[in-house]
Protein backbone atom coordinates (compact mmCIF):
# COMPACT_ATOMS: atom_id res chain seq x y z
CA UNK A 1 0.00 0.00 0.00
CA UNK A 2 1.21 3.28 -0.87
CA UNK A 3 2.10 5.49 1.83
CA UNK A 4 1.56 9.36 0.82
CA UNK A 5 3.15 12.63 2.74
CA UNK A 6 1.13 15.73 1.94
CA UNK A 7 2.04 19.01 2.63
CA UNK A 8 -0.42 21.31 4.24
CA UNK A 9 0.06 24.48 6.87
CA UNK A 10 -0.17 24.77 10.39
CA UNK A 11 -3.12 26.13 11.49
CA UNK A 12 -3.48 28.67 14.98
CA UNK A 13 -6.74 27.99 16.09
CA UNK A 14 -7.13 24.16 16.73
CA UNK A 15 -6.78 24.47 20.49
CA UNK A 16 -9.37 21.79 22.42
CA UNK A 17 -11.63 23.67 24.45
CA UNK A 18 -14.05 22.33 27.74
CA UNK A 19 -14.15 19.06 25.44
CA UNK A 20 -12.46 18.85 22.16
CA UNK A 21 -11.70 21.00 19.19
CA UNK A 22 -15.41 22.03 17.94
CA UNK A 23 -15.71 23.70 14.97
CA UNK A 24 -18.23 24.75 11.87
CA UNK A 25 -18.65 21.45 10.13
CA UNK A 26 -17.36 23.59 7.31
CA UNK A 27 -14.24 24.66 9.13
CA UNK A 28 -13.76 20.65 9.35
CA UNK A 29 -14.26 20.35 5.90
CA UNK A 30 -10.74 23.26 5.40
CA UNK A 31 -8.47 21.32 3.21
CA UNK A 32 -6.25 20.13 5.42
CA UNK A 33 -8.21 21.18 9.11
CA UNK A 34 -8.99 17.86 10.32
CA UNK A 35 -5.35 15.99 8.86
CA UNK A 36 -3.83 18.73 10.65
CA UNK A 37 -4.88 17.88 13.93
CA UNK A 38 -5.17 14.45 13.85
CA UNK A 39 -1.11 14.59 12.78
CA UNK A 40 -0.83 16.50 15.57
CA UNK A 41 -2.38 13.64 17.89
CA UNK A 42 -0.10 10.82 16.42
CA UNK A 43 2.94 12.96 16.63
CA UNK A 44 2.41 13.96 20.23
CA UNK A 45 1.39 10.53 21.45
CA UNK A 46 4.00 8.19 20.46
CA UNK A 47 2.01 5.49 22.39
CA UNK A 48 -0.18 4.88 19.28
CA UNK A 49 2.41 3.63 17.24
CA UNK A 50 1.85 -0.21 17.15
CA UNK A 51 -0.82 0.44 19.35
CA UNK A 52 -4.84 -0.07 19.46
CA UNK A 53 -6.60 2.77 18.62
CA UNK A 54 -10.46 3.15 19.57
CA UNK A 55 -12.67 5.20 16.79
CA UNK A 56 -16.29 6.43 17.09
CA UNK A 57 -18.35 9.27 16.38
CA UNK A 58 -22.33 9.93 17.16
CA UNK A 59 -23.25 9.76 13.76
CA UNK A 60 -23.50 13.43 12.81
CA UNK A 61 -22.91 14.61 9.24
CA UNK A 62 -19.27 14.20 8.46
CA UNK A 63 -18.53 11.48 11.01
CA UNK A 64 -18.53 8.87 8.11
CA UNK A 65 -15.92 11.07 6.38
CA UNK A 66 -14.18 11.82 9.62
CA UNK A 67 -13.57 8.34 10.12
CA UNK A 68 -12.36 7.02 6.39
CA UNK A 69 -10.02 9.71 7.10
CA UNK A 70 -8.63 8.60 10.65
CA UNK A 71 -8.63 5.31 9.34
CA UNK A 72 -5.80 6.18 5.70
CA UNK A 73 -3.68 8.12 8.66
CA UNK A 74 -3.49 5.68 11.32
CA UNK A 75 -2.24 2.77 8.59
CA UNK A 76 0.11 5.25 7.39
CA UNK A 77 1.19 6.18 11.42
CA UNK A 78 1.67 3.02 12.70
CA UNK A 79 -1.38 2.30 14.39
CA UNK A 80 -1.42 -1.62 14.82
CA UNK A 81 -5.06 -2.06 15.53
CA UNK A 82 -7.96 0.64 14.99
CA UNK A 83 -11.49 -0.59 17.10
CA UNK A 84 -14.21 1.24 15.30
CA UNK A 85 -18.10 0.94 15.70
CA UNK A 86 -20.05 -0.14 13.24
CA UNK A 87 -21.27 2.47 11.29
CA UNK A 88 -18.83 4.70 12.45
CA UNK A 89 -20.98 4.82 15.97
CA UNK A 90 -20.06 4.95 19.45
CA UNK A 91 -21.58 6.67 22.15
CA UNK A 92 -18.92 8.58 24.07
CA UNK A 93 -19.36 6.30 27.39
CA UNK A 94 -19.01 3.53 24.81
CA UNK A 95 -16.31 4.67 23.39
CA UNK A 96 -14.76 4.65 27.31
CA UNK A 97 -15.88 1.28 28.09
CA UNK A 98 -13.95 0.02 24.90
CA UNK A 99 -10.68 1.70 25.46
CA UNK A 100 -10.69 -0.17 29.09
CA UNK A 101 -12.18 -3.19 28.08
CA UNK A 102 -9.50 -3.78 24.89
CA UNK A 103 -6.62 -1.98 26.46
CA UNK A 104 -5.92 0.19 23.96
CA UNK A 105 -3.74 2.77 23.96
CA UNK A 106 -6.22 5.70 23.01
CA UNK A 107 -9.43 6.63 21.34
CA UNK A 108 -10.54 9.32 18.92
CA UNK A 109 -14.46 10.38 19.49
CA UNK A 110 -16.30 12.69 17.06
CA UNK A 111 -18.70 14.71 18.30
CA UNK A 112 -20.04 17.84 19.12
CA UNK A 113 -21.76 16.52 22.07
CA UNK A 114 -25.20 18.46 22.05
CA UNK A 115 -24.26 21.00 19.70
CA UNK A 116 -26.75 21.14 16.15
CA UNK A 117 -25.38 18.78 13.25
CA UNK A 118 -25.93 18.99 9.73
CA UNK A 119 -23.79 20.64 7.00
CA UNK A 120 -24.31 24.27 9.04
CA UNK A 121 -23.96 22.55 12.08
CA UNK A 122 -21.37 21.63 13.98
CA UNK A 123 -18.75 18.87 14.52
CA UNK A 124 -15.72 17.87 16.72
CA UNK A 125 -13.12 15.96 17.78
CA UNK A 126 -12.13 14.54 21.15
CA UNK A 127 -8.83 12.65 22.25
CA UNK A 128 -9.44 10.41 25.00
CA UNK A 129 -6.29 8.43 26.66
CA UNK A 130 -5.55 5.20 28.00
CA UNK A 131 -7.63 5.49 30.86
CA UNK A 132 -10.75 5.91 28.70
CA UNK A 133 -11.19 9.34 29.79
CA UNK A 134 -10.63 12.82 28.20
CA UNK A 135 -7.23 13.93 27.59
CA UNK A 136 -5.86 15.64 30.28
CA UNK A 137 -5.11 19.65 29.65
CA UNK A 138 -1.57 18.98 29.73
CA UNK A 139 -1.80 16.47 26.80
CA UNK A 140 -4.39 18.96 24.84
CA UNK A 141 -1.94 21.80 25.41
CA UNK A 142 0.63 19.40 23.68
CA UNK A 143 -1.45 18.63 20.83
CA UNK A 144 -2.18 22.27 20.47
CA UNK A 145 1.16 23.01 20.22
CA UNK A 146 2.00 20.37 17.63
CA UNK A 147 -1.02 21.70 15.64
CA UNK A 148 0.62 25.32 15.75
CA UNK A 149 3.80 23.40 13.58
CA UNK A 150 2.73 20.94 11.53
CA UNK A 151 3.34 20.56 7.48
CA UNK A 152 2.56 17.86 6.67
CA UNK A 153 0.72 14.75 7.29
CA UNK A 154 0.72 11.19 6.36
CA UNK A 155 -2.32 9.32 5.13
CA UNK A 156 -2.50 5.81 2.81
CA UNK A 157 -3.66 5.59 -1.01
CA UNK A 158 -6.54 2.90 -0.28
CA UNK A 159 -10.32 2.60 -0.96
CA UNK A 160 -12.81 3.61 1.60
CA UNK A 161 -13.63 0.96 4.23
CA UNK A 162 -17.27 -0.20 4.49
CA UNK A 163 -18.47 0.79 7.44
CA UNK A 164 -21.54 -0.84 7.98
CA UNK A 165 -20.06 -5.05 7.67
CA UNK A 166 -19.12 -6.35 11.20
CA UNK A 167 -15.63 -8.37 10.94
CA UNK A 168 -11.53 -7.77 10.46
CA UNK A 169 -9.88 -6.11 7.14
CA UNK A 170 -6.31 -5.21 6.54
CA UNK A 171 -5.16 -1.88 5.54
CA UNK A 172 -1.29 -2.58 5.19
CA UNK A 173 -0.17 -3.57 8.50
CA UNK A 174 -3.28 -2.45 10.34
CA UNK A 175 -5.76 -4.63 11.63
CA UNK A 176 -8.98 -2.87 11.46
CA UNK A 177 -12.16 -4.53 13.89
CA UNK A 178 -15.63 -3.01 13.16
CA UNK A 179 -17.45 -3.93 16.00
CA UNK A 180 -21.11 -4.17 17.70
CA UNK A 181 -21.20 -0.43 19.58
CA UNK A 182 -23.73 -1.52 21.94
CA UNK A 183 -22.67 -5.08 22.83
CA UNK A 184 -19.80 -4.46 25.75
CA UNK A 185 -21.36 -1.49 27.05
CA UNK A 186 -24.94 -3.36 27.70
CA UNK A 187 -22.79 -6.04 29.30
CA UNK A 188 -20.87 -3.70 31.55
CA UNK A 189 -24.37 -2.01 32.38
CA UNK A 190 -25.70 -5.17 33.29
CA UNK A 191 -22.80 -5.69 35.83
CA UNK A 192 -23.80 -2.65 37.44
CA UNK A 193 -27.72 -2.74 37.45
CA UNK A 194 -30.33 -5.39 38.81
CA UNK A 195 -31.62 -6.02 35.13
CA UNK A 196 -34.05 -8.75 36.42
CA UNK A 197 -35.46 -6.23 39.13
CA UNK A 198 -35.88 -3.58 37.01
CA UNK A 199 -37.64 -6.48 34.32
CA UNK A 200 -39.70 -7.17 36.85
CA UNK A 201 -40.94 -3.46 36.97
CA UNK A 202 -41.71 -3.28 33.49
CA UNK A 203 -43.40 -6.79 33.14
CA UNK A 204 -46.11 -5.67 36.40
CA UNK A 205 -47.66 -3.80 33.61
CA UNK A 206 -47.92 -0.18 35.81
CA UNK A 207 -44.73 1.22 35.19
CA UNK A 208 -44.42 3.64 31.76
CA UNK A 209 -41.30 4.97 31.10
CA UNK A 210 -40.12 7.14 27.86
CA UNK A 211 -36.88 7.58 26.51
CA UNK A 212 -35.97 10.22 23.84
CA UNK A 213 -32.65 9.44 21.74
CA UNK A 214 -33.30 12.63 20.04
CA UNK A 215 -31.89 11.12 16.75
CA UNK A 216 -28.72 10.78 18.27
CA UNK A 217 -26.25 7.93 19.14
CA UNK A 218 -28.38 6.22 21.75
CA UNK A 219 -30.83 4.97 19.82
CA UNK A 220 -29.11 1.80 19.35
CA UNK A 221 -28.11 1.65 22.79
CA UNK A 222 -31.67 2.39 24.33
CA UNK A 223 -33.41 0.12 21.96
CA UNK A 224 -31.43 -2.73 22.98
CA UNK A 225 -30.86 -2.48 26.73
CA UNK A 226 -34.20 -1.13 27.58
CA UNK A 227 -36.74 -2.76 25.01
CA UNK A 228 -34.64 -5.81 24.09
CA UNK A 229 -33.16 -6.35 27.31
CA UNK A 230 -34.88 -5.07 30.03
CA UNK A 231 -38.48 -5.76 28.15
CA UNK A 232 -39.77 -2.24 27.77
CA UNK A 233 -42.57 -2.43 25.59
CA UNK A 234 -41.61 -1.17 21.95
CA UNK A 235 -42.00 2.92 21.65
CA UNK A 236 -40.30 3.31 25.15
CA UNK A 237 -37.82 4.49 23.05
CA UNK A 238 -38.88 7.65 20.92
CA UNK A 239 -36.76 9.57 17.97
CA UNK A 240 -34.41 6.38 18.48
CA UNK A 241 -32.60 6.27 14.48
CA UNK A 242 -29.56 8.19 14.87
CA UNK A 243 -29.52 10.87 12.19
CA UNK A 244 -27.37 12.88 10.73
CA UNK A 245 -28.72 15.92 11.34
CA UNK A 246 -30.77 15.07 14.64
CA UNK A 247 -33.53 14.77 12.70
CA UNK A 248 -33.55 18.94 12.29
CA UNK A 249 -33.60 18.73 16.44
CA UNK A 250 -31.17 19.97 18.65
CA UNK A 251 -29.67 16.97 20.59
CA UNK A 252 -30.06 18.47 24.06
CA UNK A 253 -31.53 17.11 26.89
CA UNK A 254 -33.23 19.86 28.58
CA UNK A 255 -36.67 21.23 28.80
CA UNK A 256 -36.58 22.92 25.78
CA UNK A 257 -35.39 20.63 23.61
CA UNK A 258 -36.53 17.52 25.18
CA UNK A 259 -40.19 18.91 25.24
CA UNK A 260 -42.08 15.70 24.14
CA UNK A 261 -41.39 13.96 26.95
CA UNK A 262 -41.96 16.83 29.07
CA UNK A 263 -45.47 16.99 27.38
CA UNK A 264 -45.61 13.21 27.96
CA UNK A 265 -44.65 13.41 31.37
CA UNK A 266 -47.05 16.02 32.73
CA UNK A 267 -51.13 15.40 33.79
CA UNK A 268 -52.20 12.51 34.83
CA UNK A 269 -52.00 10.49 31.72
CA UNK A 270 -48.36 11.30 31.92
CA UNK A 271 -45.62 8.52 32.18
CA UNK A 272 -43.99 7.69 35.61
CA UNK A 273 -40.53 8.26 34.39
CA UNK A 274 -38.90 9.86 31.50
CA UNK A 275 -35.62 10.50 30.12
CA UNK A 276 -33.49 11.44 27.77
CA UNK A 277 -29.89 12.01 26.44
CA UNK A 278 -27.51 14.56 23.60
CA UNK A 279 -25.68 13.51 20.57
CA UNK A 280 -23.09 11.77 22.14
CA UNK A 281 -24.73 10.12 24.84
CA UNK A 282 -22.95 11.23 27.98
CA UNK A 283 -25.64 13.88 28.99
CA UNK A 284 -28.90 12.66 30.45
CA UNK A 285 -32.38 14.27 31.74
CA UNK A 286 -34.46 12.75 34.32
CA UNK A 287 -38.41 13.63 34.82
CA UNK A 288 -40.82 12.21 36.88
CA UNK A 289 -44.32 12.49 36.06
CA UNK A 290 -45.21 16.44 36.80
CA UNK A 291 -41.65 16.76 38.07
CA UNK A 292 -37.97 17.40 36.94
CA UNK A 293 -34.87 16.61 38.62
CA UNK A 294 -32.41 19.19 38.19
CA UNK A 295 -28.90 17.62 37.39
CA UNK A 296 -27.32 18.81 40.50
CA UNK A 297 -30.41 16.76 42.85
CA UNK A 298 -29.89 14.06 40.68
CA UNK A 299 -25.97 13.78 41.67
CA UNK A 300 -27.11 14.04 45.16
CA UNK A 301 -29.96 11.56 45.19
CA UNK A 302 -27.75 8.59 43.87
CA UNK A 303 -24.86 9.52 46.27
CA UNK A 304 -27.80 9.34 48.77
CA UNK A 305 -28.86 5.87 47.34
CA UNK A 306 -25.98 4.11 45.62
CA UNK A 307 -25.91 1.73 48.42
CA UNK A 308 -29.39 0.21 47.25
CA UNK A 309 -27.66 -0.21 43.49
CA UNK A 310 -26.20 -3.34 42.61
CA UNK A 311 -22.62 -2.19 41.89
CA UNK A 312 -22.32 0.27 44.24
CA UNK A 313 -23.30 -1.86 47.35
CA UNK A 314 -20.10 -1.66 49.01
CA UNK A 315 -20.84 2.15 48.89
CA UNK A 316 -19.08 5.17 47.59
CA UNK A 317 -15.65 6.37 48.38
CA UNK A 318 -16.27 9.67 47.43
CA UNK A 319 -17.83 12.17 45.43
CA UNK A 320 -16.61 15.19 43.08
CA UNK A 321 -18.65 17.93 41.23
CA UNK A 322 -17.68 20.64 38.90
CA UNK A 323 -17.57 24.23 40.67
CA UNK A 324 -20.91 25.77 39.14
CA UNK A 325 -22.95 22.38 40.29
CA UNK A 326 -24.92 23.18 43.06
CA UNK A 327 -24.04 21.86 46.67
CA UNK A 328 -27.07 19.03 46.87
CA UNK A 329 -24.21 16.72 46.74
CA UNK A 330 -21.57 17.90 49.54
CA UNK A 331 -24.38 17.97 51.86
CA UNK A 332 -24.87 13.79 51.40
CA UNK A 333 -21.29 13.72 51.11
CA UNK A 334 -20.65 15.53 54.82
CA UNK A 335 -23.38 12.50 56.23
CA UNK A 336 -21.95 9.85 54.54
CA UNK A 337 -18.57 11.06 56.07
CA UNK A 338 -16.68 10.76 52.30
CA UNK A 339 -14.79 13.39 50.43
CA UNK A 340 -16.35 15.54 48.23
CA UNK A 341 -14.23 17.30 45.55
CA UNK A 342 -14.73 20.81 43.75
CA UNK A 343 -13.25 20.83 40.33
CA UNK A 344 -13.46 22.73 36.97
CA UNK A 345 -16.30 22.89 34.33
CA UNK A 346 -15.36 19.74 32.22
CA UNK A 347 -15.28 15.54 32.62
CA UNK A 348 -11.36 15.77 32.18
CA UNK A 349 -11.15 17.34 35.81
CA UNK A 350 -12.29 14.07 37.26
CA UNK A 351 -10.07 12.46 35.65
CA UNK A 352 -7.31 12.11 38.23
CA UNK A 353 -9.86 11.51 40.71
CA UNK A 354 -11.36 8.45 39.63
CA UNK A 355 -8.32 6.66 38.55
CA UNK A 356 -6.70 7.74 41.93
CA UNK A 357 -9.78 5.58 43.58
CA UNK A 358 -10.73 8.84 45.53
CA UNK A 359 -14.24 9.43 44.06
CA UNK A 360 -17.18 6.91 43.13
CA UNK A 361 -19.44 9.37 41.57
CA UNK A 362 -19.22 12.81 40.20
CA UNK A 363 -21.63 15.27 38.30
CA UNK A 364 -22.19 18.13 36.34
CA UNK A 365 -25.21 20.59 36.72
CA UNK A 366 -24.63 20.49 32.86
CA UNK A 367 -27.08 16.97 32.49
CA UNK A 368 -23.95 14.96 33.36
CA UNK A 369 -23.32 12.22 36.25
CA UNK A 370 -20.97 9.20 36.29
CA UNK A 371 -19.39 6.67 37.95
CA UNK A 372 -15.77 5.05 38.17
CA UNK A 373 -16.94 2.61 35.93
CA UNK A 374 -15.99 4.37 32.21
CA UNK A 375 -14.00 7.65 32.33
CA UNK A 376 -16.76 9.65 30.49
CA UNK A 377 -20.09 10.81 32.16
CA UNK A 378 -22.51 8.22 31.20
CA UNK A 379 -26.27 9.21 29.84
CA UNK A 380 -27.91 5.56 30.32
CA UNK A 381 -26.06 4.76 33.04
CA UNK A 382 -27.78 7.81 34.67
CA UNK A 383 -31.14 6.27 33.47
CA UNK A 384 -30.50 2.97 34.55
CA UNK A 385 -29.35 3.71 38.14
CA UNK A 386 -32.62 5.67 38.29
CA UNK A 387 -34.62 3.13 37.11
CA UNK A 388 -32.94 0.67 39.20
CA UNK A 389 -33.90 2.67 42.21
CA UNK A 390 -37.03 3.33 41.05
CA UNK A 391 -37.63 -0.72 41.01
CA UNK A 392 -36.32 -1.29 44.31
CA UNK A 393 -37.83 1.68 46.39
CA UNK A 394 -40.90 1.53 44.52
CA UNK A 395 -41.91 5.10 44.94
CA UNK A 396 -42.05 7.86 42.48
CA UNK A 397 -39.57 10.49 41.29
CA UNK A 398 -41.22 13.15 43.03
CA UNK A 399 -41.70 10.64 46.31
CA UNK A 400 -37.77 10.20 46.31
CA UNK A 401 -36.55 13.76 45.45
CA UNK A 402 -38.62 15.04 48.29
CA UNK A 403 -37.78 13.20 50.39
CA UNK A 404 -34.52 13.67 49.95
CA UNK A 405 -34.99 17.34 50.23
CA UNK A 406 -36.84 16.24 53.72
CA UNK A 407 -33.87 15.11 55.12
CA UNK A 408 -31.03 16.98 53.66
CA UNK A 409 -32.73 20.47 52.81
CA UNK A 410 -33.09 21.92 48.96
CA UNK A 411 -30.84 23.92 47.43
CA UNK A 412 -32.88 25.72 44.56
CA UNK A 413 -31.08 25.80 41.19
CA UNK A 414 -30.81 27.67 37.22
CA UNK A 415 -28.81 28.06 34.96
CA UNK A 416 -29.21 31.63 32.54
CA UNK A 417 -26.84 31.25 29.32
CA UNK A 418 -26.77 34.42 27.14
CA UNK A 419 -25.35 32.77 23.75
CA UNK A 420 -23.51 34.39 20.75
CA UNK A 421 -22.67 37.34 22.49
CA UNK A 422 -19.72 39.64 21.37
CA UNK A 423 -16.51 37.83 22.72
CA UNK A 424 -14.69 41.17 23.31
CA UNK A 425 -17.63 42.39 25.21
CA UNK A 426 -18.09 39.31 27.17
CA UNK A 427 -14.09 39.41 28.15
CA UNK A 428 -14.60 43.38 29.09
CA UNK A 429 -17.78 41.75 31.43
CA UNK A 430 -15.27 38.90 33.04
CA UNK A 431 -12.82 41.34 33.76
CA UNK A 432 -14.79 44.05 34.91
CA UNK A 433 -16.46 41.93 37.33
CA UNK A 434 -13.04 40.30 38.51
CA UNK A 435 -11.46 43.96 39.03
CA UNK A 436 -14.53 43.99 41.67
CA UNK A 437 -14.46 41.29 43.37
CA UNK A 438 -11.94 42.47 46.25
CA UNK A 439 -14.46 44.76 47.39
CA UNK A 440 -17.07 42.57 47.36
CA UNK A 441 -16.63 40.44 50.68
CA UNK A 442 -18.60 41.77 53.44
CA UNK A 443 -20.99 43.96 51.14
CA UNK A 444 -25.00 43.30 51.15
CA UNK A 445 -26.32 43.01 47.62
CA UNK A 446 -30.30 43.40 48.35
CA UNK A 447 -29.94 41.64 52.01
CA UNK A 448 -27.56 38.97 50.37
CA UNK A 449 -24.47 39.65 52.42
CA UNK A 450 -21.12 38.39 50.30
CA UNK A 451 -19.05 35.97 52.60
CA UNK A 452 -16.67 35.19 49.62
CA UNK A 453 -15.87 36.63 46.19
CA UNK A 454 -12.95 34.79 43.78
CA UNK A 455 -11.91 33.38 40.42
CA UNK A 456 -11.63 29.69 41.22
CA UNK A 457 -8.91 28.19 40.89
CA UNK A 458 -8.09 24.47 41.41
CA UNK A 459 -4.95 22.61 41.89
CA UNK A 460 -5.65 18.99 41.18
CA UNK A 461 -4.70 16.59 44.42
CA UNK A 462 -3.14 13.55 42.19
CA UNK A 463 -0.96 15.62 40.28
CA UNK A 464 -0.25 19.02 41.53
CA UNK A 465 -1.67 20.69 38.24
CA UNK A 466 -3.46 24.29 38.68
CA UNK A 467 -6.02 25.37 36.65
CA UNK A 468 -6.82 29.36 36.92
CA UNK A 469 -9.58 31.49 36.31
CA UNK A 470 -12.14 28.97 36.13
CA UNK A 471 -15.17 30.76 36.75
CA UNK A 472 -16.47 34.15 39.16
CA UNK A 473 -17.92 32.82 42.27
CA UNK A 474 -19.45 34.56 44.85
CA UNK A 475 -20.75 32.86 47.80
CA UNK A 476 -23.09 34.52 50.53
CA UNK A 477 -23.81 34.59 54.24
CA UNK A 478 -27.19 32.45 53.66
CA UNK A 479 -25.99 29.94 51.64
CA UNK A 480 -26.98 31.25 48.23
CA UNK A 481 -24.47 31.88 45.00
CA UNK A 482 -23.83 33.20 42.31
CA UNK A 483 -21.00 31.80 39.55
CA UNK A 484 -20.18 33.38 35.60
CA UNK A 485 -17.73 32.09 33.59
CA UNK A 486 -17.27 32.11 29.56
CA UNK A 487 -18.09 28.45 27.97
CA UNK A 488 -15.44 26.49 26.00
CA UNK A 489 -17.43 24.66 24.12
CA UNK A 490 -19.31 27.61 21.69
CA UNK A 491 -18.62 27.76 18.35
CA UNK A 492 -19.78 31.49 17.61
CA UNK A 493 -18.70 34.33 19.67
CA UNK A 494 -19.43 33.60 23.11
CA UNK A 495 -21.75 32.17 25.68
CA UNK A 496 -21.81 33.93 29.32
CA UNK A 497 -23.09 31.13 31.78
CA UNK A 498 -24.58 32.34 35.21
CA UNK A 499 -25.28 29.91 37.43
CA UNK A 500 -27.48 30.88 40.63
CA UNK A 501 -27.88 28.89 43.58
CA UNK A 502 -30.28 28.89 47.06
CA UNK A 503 -30.40 27.19 49.80
CA UNK A 504 -33.63 26.28 51.99
CA UNK A 505 -33.39 24.29 54.85
CA UNK A 506 -37.20 24.85 55.57
CA UNK A 507 -39.20 22.16 54.15
CA UNK A 508 -42.76 24.66 54.11
CA UNK A 509 -40.81 26.32 51.57
CA UNK A 510 -39.52 23.49 49.10
CA UNK A 511 -42.83 23.40 47.35
CA UNK A 512 -41.98 27.14 45.68
CA UNK A 513 -41.33 27.22 42.53
CA UNK A 514 -37.96 27.90 41.04
CA UNK A 515 -38.28 31.17 39.41
CA UNK A 516 -39.77 32.71 42.31
CA UNK A 517 -37.01 31.53 45.13
CA UNK A 518 -34.25 32.65 42.48
CA UNK A 519 -35.72 36.01 41.49
CA UNK A 520 -33.94 38.61 43.53
CA UNK A 521 -30.80 36.58 43.11
CA UNK A 522 -31.05 37.08 39.39
CA UNK A 523 -31.50 40.36 39.92
CA UNK A 524 -28.29 40.72 41.66
CA UNK A 525 -26.06 39.12 39.62
CA UNK A 526 -27.71 40.83 36.55
CA UNK A 527 -26.91 44.14 37.79
CA UNK A 528 -23.51 42.96 39.52
CA UNK A 529 -22.11 42.10 35.62
CA UNK A 530 -24.01 45.27 34.08
CA UNK A 531 -25.56 42.34 31.84
CA UNK A 532 -27.70 44.69 30.06
CA UNK A 533 -25.09 46.98 29.56
CA UNK A 534 -22.19 44.98 28.30
CA UNK A 535 -23.96 42.80 26.17
CA UNK A 536 -26.61 44.87 25.13
CA UNK A 537 -28.96 41.27 26.16
CA UNK A 538 -31.96 42.37 28.12
CA UNK A 539 -32.88 38.39 28.87
CA UNK A 540 -31.14 35.50 28.71
CA UNK A 541 -31.31 32.65 25.19
CA UNK A 542 -31.95 29.76 27.52
CA UNK A 543 -32.89 28.96 31.35
CA UNK A 544 -31.98 25.57 32.03
C1 LIG B 1 -20.36 22.58 28.75
C2 LIG B 1 -20.82 22.32 30.16
C3 LIG B 1 -19.80 21.47 30.89
C4 LIG B 1 -19.54 20.19 30.11
C5 LIG B 1 -19.18 20.52 28.67
C6 LIG B 1 -19.05 19.26 27.82
O1 LIG B 1 -19.15 23.29 28.76
O2 LIG B 1 -21.05 23.51 30.85
O3 LIG B 1 -20.25 21.19 32.19
O4 LIG B 1 -18.51 19.45 30.70
O5 LIG B 1 -20.17 21.35 28.09
O6 LIG B 1 -20.25 18.54 27.76
P1 LIG B 1 -19.04 24.89 28.57
O7 LIG B 1 -19.73 25.22 27.30
O8 LIG B 1 -19.79 25.47 29.74
O9 LIG B 1 -17.58 25.19 28.61
ZN1 LIG C 1 -22.31 15.12 25.12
Amino acid sequence: MKSILSSSQPFNDQRPGTSGLRKKVRDFQVPHYLENFLQAIFDSQPVLRGGTLVVGGDGRYYNRDAIQIIIRMAAANGISTLIVGLGGLLSTPAASCIIRKYQANGGIILSASHNPGGPEGDFGIKYNTANGGPAPEAITELIYAYTRTVDCYRSVDSDSINLDIAGEHRLGEMCIKLIDPVADYAELMSELFDFKLIRKLFAGGNFRMLFDAMHAVTGPYAHQILEAQLGAPAGTVINGKPKEDFGGGHPDPNLVHAHEIVARSTGVDGVDFAAASDGDGDRNMILGRDFFVTPSDSLAVMAANAHLIKGYREGIRGVARSMPTSQAVDRVAEHLGISCYETPTGWKFFGNLLDDGRITLCGEESFGSGSDHVQEKDGLWAVLFWLNLLAVRRQSVAEIVTEHWRTYGRNFYTRYDYEEIESEAAEILMDRLRDRLPNLPGKSLRGHKVEYADDFSYTDPVDGSTSEKQGIRIGFKDGSRIVYRLSGTGTQGATLRVYLEAYEADLAKHKKETAEVMGPLIKVATKLAKIKARTGRRAPTVIT
